[in-house]
């Protein structure tokens, strides 16, 4: 990976939570970081992740630009809830927001970031390795996000583009209001994710999170009955 100093990141949901504070961190090691939220931080571009329109409109305007990217961080996402024995709106939005986004995003985008040394980076989930019962869509947006970055990993090896997947514990953030039990504090999560790429690491699971991997490996069955009802 090229140095942060200097470089140019790009990271959706950067207006809150964790996304904030590693668009902080980034700035503090000399990056300038481009906020993508619906509500950005100043300076940050306003799009609707969910919005085709939006989605277009982003790529387009990034690629006319043509500046190079350095650091393409997918971080934006939704958890909502969600029983499909009652009826629901939008039961696949999930899917669009952290799934579809990503994808669409990392296609369009393509031609801009570093060969070599640019990196693309997802925040995917434990719950990519097991679902939890209340939240059927946003594990399968996770489950997806996560095998699409493994694929992704060995297709732009040969042009120099390092692919990273990051998987937190339990972090306190919004989306986790209410329910974190001793959750990592998003500062802490962020200089962990800034450590991994300046590690070269392709995987970056801090925390529980690592220890949840590990016993996976030998337990599947125990990590996934504690997740179904986490
Ligand atoms: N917190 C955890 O414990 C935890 C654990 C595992 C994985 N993760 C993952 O880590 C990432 C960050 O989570 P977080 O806890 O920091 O979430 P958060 O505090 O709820 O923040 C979510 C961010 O995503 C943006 N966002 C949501 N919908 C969007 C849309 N339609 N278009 C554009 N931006 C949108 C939000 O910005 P606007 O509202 O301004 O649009 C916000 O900046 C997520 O992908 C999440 O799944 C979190």
């Amino acid at each position: 990976m090229r140095p942060l100093d200097g470089s140019l990141a790009l990271i959706t949901g950067a207006s809150r939570g964790i996304g904030a504070c590693l668009a902080a961190a980034l700035r503090r090691r000399g990056a300038e970081v481009l906020d993508i939220s619906r509500n950005p931080s100043p300076g940050g571009v306003a799009c609707d992740l969910a919005s085709p329109h939006d989605r277009r409109r982003l790529i387009a305007d990034l690629n006319a630009a043509g500046r190079p990217i350095d650091l393409l961080i997918h971080n934006a996402g939704i958890q909502r809830a969600l029983d499909l024995t009652s009826p629901c709106d939008d039961p696949a939005q999930e899917i669009t927001v952290n799934l579809t986004a990503p994808v669409e995003l990392t296609a369009g985008l393509l031609p801009l970031i570093r060969k070599p040394g640019g990196s693309i980076v997802t925040l995917t989930s434990l719950l990519a390795l097991h679902p939890k019962t209340s939240a059927p869509v946003y594990c399968a947006s996770k489950a997806g996000l996560s095998s699409f970055t493994k694929a992704l990993r060995s297709q732009l090896a040969p042009l120099g583009i390092h692919v990273v997947e990051v998987q937190p514990p339990l972090v306190d953030t919004d989306m986790t209001q209410g329910r974190a039990r001793n959750p990592m504090s998003a500062e802490r999560m962020a200089e962990a994710i800034v450590a991994g790429l300046e590690g070269g690491r392709a995987v970056i699971a801090p925390g529980l999170a690592r220890k949840v991997r590990l016993l996976n490996r030998i337990a599947p069955g125990l990590v996934a009955a504690s997740l179904r009802n986490s």
